[in-house]
């Protein structure tokens, strides 16, 4: 069901059409929609919404990546799971591993959808930290994991400079964390040292697709205390090698991203678990930045807690508007967590601004 809602366009109110949100969140099959930590990719028309199945109980995955497909973004069909655990023990994807945040784009080179996702690895909590690579020939899959790892072993981020790198900052020296040695030392570049061999931590993620086909890959890294960007290859199947860090030890996390008449904006949580914080948001007149810090782009009440959402995903659509997507965490029943989806005003200064004022009607196909 959907519903209708009459949207503040600044300050002139106009009428719009019906908005394609949907209330109940459920599937035309009448079941609940597991799809969380999501992301949606849109091919021949049709939107695919791939996400997290999460159990009614714990949090470690059970079955795996969900797809449900539709036409108008409002009534959606189960295509059943896309990706699935593996019953083999030792498998990197063995059930009770955690799967999170998967992301699909479509490579037009190989012709093969594309699914990135965190990883990690059955009963090791979240120490693994591990980016994982899954394709298919069709969008609803199955998709076949082909390789999950850290990110770049043995590169440095481009913009880490040679005093730096030249430091090899040792995080025996600074076992005490959040003091403001040890702040430091994680800006100039700690952990990215300590995982340096072995390749960068990979946790929450999105990827991206720019205009000109270049795709990247966006994470929270260094124990969840830095964003990284890296480019992908032709394929999108791996990493080029190329990559940077961006607000070392801003502690952000659950990244998404847009661009939006050649500025991108990058909106992200903070780190607090299940629970709700406030949205922080990014700019940069190019992916390799400089990237700069803008207050919150939510308004109204609940703003300051995100509307109890925590961000997923930005999905462009046709007629040049963009969809905020969000995950209301419930962790006392993962699966019926709840969906919280925005339409993105731009204000005078073409500056983002979220609201529960704010509808959108149906794209056009
Ligand atoms: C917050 C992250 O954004 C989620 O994806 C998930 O990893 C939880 N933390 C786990 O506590």
């Amino acid at each position: 069901m959907a519903l209708s809602l009459v949207s503040c366009q600044g300050k002139q109110k106009e009428k719009k059409a019906e908005i394609v949100i949907p209330t109940e969140w459920k599937d035309t099959g009448g079941e609940y929609i597991n799809s969380h930590g999501g992301g949606i990719l849109t091919y021949e028309g049709k939107y695919y919404w791939f996400g997290e199945h999460r159990p009614a109980k714990g949090f470690a995955t059970e079955v795996g990546v969900n797809c449900y497909s539709s036409e108008n973004l409002r009534v959606w069909n189960y295509e059943g799971v896309a990706l699935s655990v593996s019953d083999e023990e030792g498998n990197e994807i063995e059930k009770g591993c955690i799967m999170e945040r998967p992301k699909v784009i479509y490579n037009a080179k190989t012709r093969k959808f594309v699914m990135w996702f965190h990883l990690e690895l059955k009963g090791r909590g979240y120490e693994a930290a591990r980016a994982a690579v899954a394709v298919s020939d069709t969008p609803t899959g199955p998709y076949r994991l082909i390789h999950s790892g850290r990110v770049n072993p043995g590169i440095y981020p481009e913009n880490m400079t040679t005093e730096e790198r030249a430091a090899r900052l040792d995080t025996a020296q600074y076992r005490e964390w959040w003091t403001p040695e040890w702040t430091e030392a994680v800006q100039r570049g700690l952990f990215v040292h300590r995982d340096l061999e072995g390749g960068q931590m990979s946790r929450d993620m999105t990827l991206y697709v720019d205009d000109d086909g270049k795709a990247y890959h966006i994470y929270s890294s260094e124990e969840n205390l830095t964003l990284q960007i890296a480019e992908l290859t032709d394929d999108y199947q791996s990493h080029s090698g190329r990559y940077i860090r961006i607000f070392p030890a801003g502690h952000n996390e659950a990244p998404t991203l847009f661009k939006h008449e050649g500025t991108y904006w990058m909106i992200c949580s903070g780190c607090t678990g299940w629970a709700p914080n406030e949205a922080r948001m990014f700019s940069a007149p190019s992916i390799w930045g400089p990237w700069k810090q803008h207050p919150t782009p939510f308004a109204g009440e609940g703003a300051d807690k995100t509307f109890g959402a925590q961000s997923t995903y930005v999905l462009a659509l046709p007629d040049g508007r963009f969809l905020f997507m969000a995950d209301i965490w419930k962790p006392e029943s993962l699966m019926y967590s709840g969906y919280l989806w925005l339409p993105i005003r731009f204000d005078e200064n073409g500056v983002p601004v979220i609201s529960k004022e704010e509808s959108i009607d149906a794209p056009a196909q």
